[in-house]
């Protein structure tokens, strides 16, 4: 997969894994990984799959639903290029810790949802259910802050506290922080989970 990596100052800090929302790049979240922590390493991916010229993570059949079968896919894709990203840049595999936003929050979201040792910790922003009818493996150990939106026009209110409910029965410890600014990633969001991030580490 495409992407950037840069090692941090700090070796023992955890690698956050970027991933963009619909129509971005491996540049958009970087921004974000200084504003939580300066000195962490990176791994930002820009997403495999094209729609109307559109980088996204996996293939939708509309707009909130989902072609499962290639979320699936795609979620494996992404677990063994972590896996092969970690041996070829020497960063720890048990440290690595999800920044996505939207499309790339919801690809996060089914990591978790699929493997038990992905992540160490996720910052979700405006992430959807990924899929349902599925049990979850065991999360506990693994800290996940979503940041919701009370008018989020594309994952209603009631959905993110679904997945809030989802993670937290699957024993994640989850932080779910509300936001009035529709589906906009805003700066008091990221300094919400920068707050988290703090207490976390
Ligand atoms: C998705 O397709 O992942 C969600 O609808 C969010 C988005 O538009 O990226």
């Amino acid at each position: 997969m495409k992407h950037i990596f840069q090692k941090g100052k700090d070796a023992s800090k955890p690698t956050f894994l970027l991933l963009h929302g619909t129509g971005g790049t491996e540049l958009d979240l970087i921004p974000l990984a200084g504003k939580i922590d300066e000195e962490a390493s990176f791994l930002s991916v820009r997403g495999n799959v094209l729609e109307n010229g559109m980088r996204r993570f996996f293939r939708r059949l509309a707009e909130g639903i989902f072609d499962e079968e290639d979320l699936i896919f795609r979620t494996k894709e992404l677990y063994e290029f972590l896996e092969d990203a970690a041996k070829k840049y020497e960063f720890d595999r048990n440290n690595v810790i999800v920044i996505g936003y939207s499309n790339g929050a919801n690809i996060a979201a089914s990591l978790l949802f699929h493997y038990e040792d992905a992540l160490k910790g996720a910052i979700l922003h405006h992430p959807m259910v990924p899929l349902r009818g599925i049990s979850l493996p065991d999360l506990s150990g693994t800290s996940v802050f979503i940041g919701a939106g009370t008018n989020d026009p594309i994952c209603s209110p009631l959905e993110s506290g679904e997945l809030e409910k989802m993670l937290e029965q699957a024993q994640a410890k989850v932080h779910l922080h509300w936001e009035h600014n529709g589906h906009q990633l805003t700066f008091d969001e990221v300094e919400a989970a920068a707050q988290w991030y703090k207490k976390l580490i």
